[in-house]
């Protein structure tokens, strides 16, 4: 899956984000206040990825046709449908996709809605969910040998929460592979994300700016954004942490 993000790799990628118009039901449901849960009651939607970072993970996802995909964060299942819905464009015949999500709360605080969205959708193909906090989940996987090309990290979004869950899917990620961390605007992640790209020497962030449009709206934007990294190679860091 290993892309090499040059400028006409971001332009193209950033021309298909503008003219998305592929997701109209989902764009919907995405633009609605509230979604159902797995028991029919209306669930309010007020955390979910924003419609236009939705796109953008769609478009991402598109692009990169990752094969295992990891998400950090279901709540009413918005991010998840639209990564779903990405990877259908791509399935091949015999290819075993897998979309492991995690999230403690999908059944006690949103009732099971994302799990529910995606059933009504019929976007349930190679999707598992693990209902554990990150921090324990992660580890799991890793010790079961799970491999990821592509994480998207929408879960707790305190600064301790955000850097332990980067450090921890890195360490499932395949070189190449991508971590997008959502909600770059909020305090602990954007407090994060400058620790990241200081320190984090095997995670290369990517920016997408290429296009002036792009760069003067995102210059502005003070709701929701999505930062990229792609990893370079392992964290090699040793035992003086350096
Ligand atoms: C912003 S919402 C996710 C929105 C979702 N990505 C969407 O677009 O619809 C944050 C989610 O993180 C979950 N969460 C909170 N703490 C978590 C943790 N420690 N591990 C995993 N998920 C967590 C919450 O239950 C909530 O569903």
């Amino acid at each position: 899956m290993s892309l090499l993000f040059d400028d006409i790799l971001k332009r193209e990628f950033l021309v298909a984000w503008q003219r998305h118009d592929e997701t109209p039901e989902l764009d919907r449901i995405a633009e609605s206040p509230t979604t159902l849960s797995k028991d029919g009651y209306e669930i309010p939607q007020n955390a979910q990825v924003s419609l236009r970072y939705a796109r953008f993970v769609y478009q991402l996802v598109k692009l990169l046709q990752p094969v295992q995909i990891l998400e950090i964060g279901m709540a009413n299942g918005i991010s998840s449908a639209f990564i779903a819905k990405a990877r259908r464009s791509y399935a091949r015949r015999g290819e075993a996709q897998s979309h492991v999500i995690i999230d403690p709360f999908q059944s006690t605080e949103w009732k099971g809605a994302g799990r529910a969205l995606l059933r009504r959708l019929n976007l349930e193909f190679g999707v598992e969910i693990l209902e554990e906090c990150s921090c324990v989940a992660v580890p799991l996987l890793e010790r079961k040998g799970c491999l990821f090309d592509f994480v998207f990290i929408d879960g707790n979004h305190c600064m301790d929460y955000t850097l332990t869950d980067v450090l921890m899917t890195d360490r499932v990620l395949r070189i190449g592979g991508i971590i997008a961390v959502d909600d770059s605007t909020d305090f602990g992640v954007k407090m994060a994300v400058p620790y990241l790209d200081k320190y984090r020497g095997n995670l290369t962030r990517i920016r997408f700016d290429g296009l002036f449009s792009h760069w003067l709206r995102e210059r502005f934007n003070k709701r929701r954004r999505v930062t990229v990294y792609q990893k370079n190679s392992m964290d090699q860091r040793g035992a003086d942490g350096i």
